[in-house]
């Protein structure tokens, strides 16, 4: 197995983006508690530890701790802002509640010998975001940096292997800080990079092959990113063990279905049941205008014409024994218990009943998003599959405020392929987190050529976001929002008027149902 990092979690989302880090220098990193005891890292024998930054104060009661007898195993530690300021109380140094934090840009100022450091100008530019600081090392420790507000800006004691820094060098604003990460790893810890695309597939093929012998595997696609990558590996290590499974609702993306069916039937070879349930899905919709219940009747319709096919192929026997899931990292973090949510959206079919109970394959749940892209790339998927915007689960439905009908979905889907046209020839798809048509429940009267038009606004919606927790709507030039505009009322029957969401989340969601 590839050398490994375990990053401490202090509290605060740095964690994560420490791991990704560590990942982009091509070495294969975990996220853990700060409750993990010495004898636990002991057991795990990781190549480095890395304590990451966090939201309290050393001061403050309670604030997280670490088991101090973890810096003596010998095994390298660097620690970031919170954990640089613990690793100091901890070992005997001093942090002073200065009451003048820095936030922000902060210059750094090189002095001392450092192997973090290395050749470092005496000058550079790095982010902080602390309010104590570390007012003298422990023994033992060379000072190699310090900011205006903070004496210790950077420490180490290389005949211990600890080393540790105020600043934050997982964020892109600091100058050096990958450089920074990649001393540590390779030199400091003389980890290899092996952890790359072409490991992640070799591992997570032999696993799955590991894992299903010569059993029968199902997978359903829906058309997103994650459950194309989790089928292409599988298809890769047991492929003609594979049967996937895409139920078209009716409330999907333009040619979606047909770009699932060119992947994977014709280029990758793959059993695909093709299951063209718009009718029933409409049918159920129908009248129906609550936001709530008609996520309801989406998300169980589909289960149950997944459930339908699986029937159909029969379980056990000649039948699948294994479902394929695509959970990621994140997922397995945020469920806190080291365990997945059983269901991610209802595409990831969680709710079936008892009687079909599935063994899961999760070739994904040690990789964060932009790993499983480049993974997908490598595994030969199109651009347009791998890149795509999140989608969400009940599709084209959350967009539709009012009563879903086919000719009202067929106006969206049309629409929906305009904006996103228009923002892919701008350059702009992959910068933005969304951006997608919606189209709400009134009408407005317009002037068309001599007659007049009752018709139908859509409004464009486009955000930014890394995490879809927060979001802002985004600064769209002027000449892309006319384009996309002049484009939905030309081309999109039923469209007379075009409006802009300019709400950020909170107080608005990304979605309008
Ligand atoms: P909101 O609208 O709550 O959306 O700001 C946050 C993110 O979640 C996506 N979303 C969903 N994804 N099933 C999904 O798989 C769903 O039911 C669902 N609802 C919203 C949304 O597209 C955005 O990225």
């Amino acid at each position: 197995m590839t050398s490994n990092v375990l990053v401490v979690d202090f509290g605060a989302q740095y964690a994560q983006l420490i791991a990704r880090r560590v990942r982009e220098a091509h070495v294969y990193s975990e996220i853990v508690q700060s409750s993990i005891s010495a004898d636990e890292v002991r057991a795990m024998a990781p190549a480095a530890i890395i304590l990451s930054g966090g939201p309290k104060s050393v001061y403050e009661v309670p604030a997280p701790s670490l088991d101090p007898a973890i810096y003596e195993l010998g095994i390298p530690v660097l620690g970031i802002c919170y954990g640089a300021q613990l690793m100091a109380r901890q070992l005997g140094g001093e942090v002073a509640r200065t009451g003048a934090g820095e936030y922000g840009r902060t210059v750094l100022t090189r002095s001392g010998s450092s192997q973090l450091l290395g050749e470092w100008p005496t000058t550079t530019d790095c982010w902080m975001s602390h309010g104590d600081a570390i007012a003298r090392a422990p023994e033992g420790f060379v000072v190699s940096a310090s900011s205006p507000e903070a004496p210790v800006a950077a420490m180490e004691d290389a005949q211990r292997h600890l080393y540790a820094v105020q600043f934050h060098p997982e964020v892109a604003h600091t100058e050096r800080g990958q450089e920074l990460l990649a001393t540590f790893l390779h030199h400091v810890a003389q980890i290899a990079p092996t952890w790359t695309n072409t490991s992640i597939i070799e591992d997570q093929v032999a696993a799955i092959r590991r894992q299903v012998g010569s059993e029968k595997v199902l997978c359903a696609l829906s058309g997103g990113v994650d459950s194309a990558v989790a089928a292409a590996l599988v298809t890769k290590a047991v492929g003609h063990q594979l049967t996937c499974v895409f139920v078209d609702t009716g409330l999907m993306r333009k040619n979606e279905g047909e770009q699932i069916e060119e992947t994977f039937t014709r280029q990758f070879g793959v059993d695909l049941i093709h299951v063209k349930a718009q009718d029933r899905f409409f049918e159920a919709l129908a009248g129906v205008t609550d936001p709530e219940a008609k996520r309801k009747i989406i998300g169980e319709l589909f289960i149950r014409e997944f459930e339908s096919v699986a029937r159909e192929l029969g379980q056990g026997g000649d039948g699948p024994r294994f479902l394929v899931q695509g959970t990621l990292y994140p997922d397995v973090i945020e469920s806190g218990s080291g365990h997945a949510a059983n269901i991610k959206s209802h595409h990831n079919v969680g709710g079936l009943p008892e009687d079909l109970s599935f063994d899961l394959v999760e070739p994904l749940r040690s990789l964060f998003k932009d790993e499983v892209r480049h993974v997908g790339e490598e595994l030969g998927l199109p651009a347009e599959i791998v890149w795509r915007q999140p989608f969400p689960g009940p599709g084209l439905g959350v967009r539709i405020v009012g009563e879903v009908t086919r000719e009202r979905a067929e106006i969206l889907r049309n629409a929906d392929h305009v904006v996103v046209d228009e923002i892919k020839k701008a350059g702009l798809y992959r910068e933005l987190w969304q951006s997608f048509a919606v189209l709400p429940a009134v009408r407005t009267v317009g002037v068309m050529g001599d007659g007049r038009t009752y018709a139908y606004p859509i409004i464009i919606r486009a955000v930014t976001s890394d995490d879809a927790m927060t979001a802002d709507w985004a600064r769209l030039p002027y000449d892309v929002i006319e384009k996309i505009a002049n484009r939905l009322i030309r081309e999109v029957d039923g469209v007379n008027r075009v409006a802009l969401d300019v709400t950020s989340k909170p107080p608005g969601t990304i979605e309008w149902e």
